[in-house]
């Protein structure tokens, strides 16, 4: 998972912990990789879900991608309910260019692919 902001971060799974991966603000060139969805450059924070497929190949093999899409779709709905708790707006996002996204995150969209994107912001 990343998340962008005026910054971009890797979550890190190993330290439960954010690394800091680009440095600048992205949101524009993000908005235009997601089909110029004027709202994701306007979200205060993105998170984009991907998946290395090797982690759950090893034990699902041709299921597992089937698995990873499960997955994403239930981390995101707890997101948003987390989001909506907080009194905050969140929106789902799929219809997007896989590659520019990919290259963002210096992933190489076969082994290590986004999948979706959650944004969160404040209510109007
Ligand atoms: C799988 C999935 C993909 C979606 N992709 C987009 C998208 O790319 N762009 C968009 O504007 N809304 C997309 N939506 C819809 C929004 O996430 C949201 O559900 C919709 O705007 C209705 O929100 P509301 O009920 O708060 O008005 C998607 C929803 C789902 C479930």
């Amino acid at each position: 998972m990343s998340i962008i902001g005026t910054r971009v971060y890797h979550y890190n799974i190993q330290d439960y912990g954010l690394e800091q991966i680009k440095e600048g603000d992205y949101s524009v060139f993000f908005a235009k990789a997601a089909i110029n969805q004027e709202m994701i450059a306007l979200a205060p924070i993105s998170f984009v879900w991907s998946a290395i497929f090797q982690r759950s190949k090893w034990k699902y093999q041709q299921r597992a991608y089937r698995y990873c899409y499960l997955d994403v779709g239930h981390i995101a709905a707890h997101l948003s309910l987390a989001a909506i708790e907080l009194g905050l707006e969140t929106c789902q996002i799929v219809a997007f260019y896989d590659n520019k996204i990919n290259d963002l995150l210096n992933v190489d969209g076969k082994e290590d692919s986004v999948l979706y994107l959650s944004l969160v912001g404040f209510p109007k």
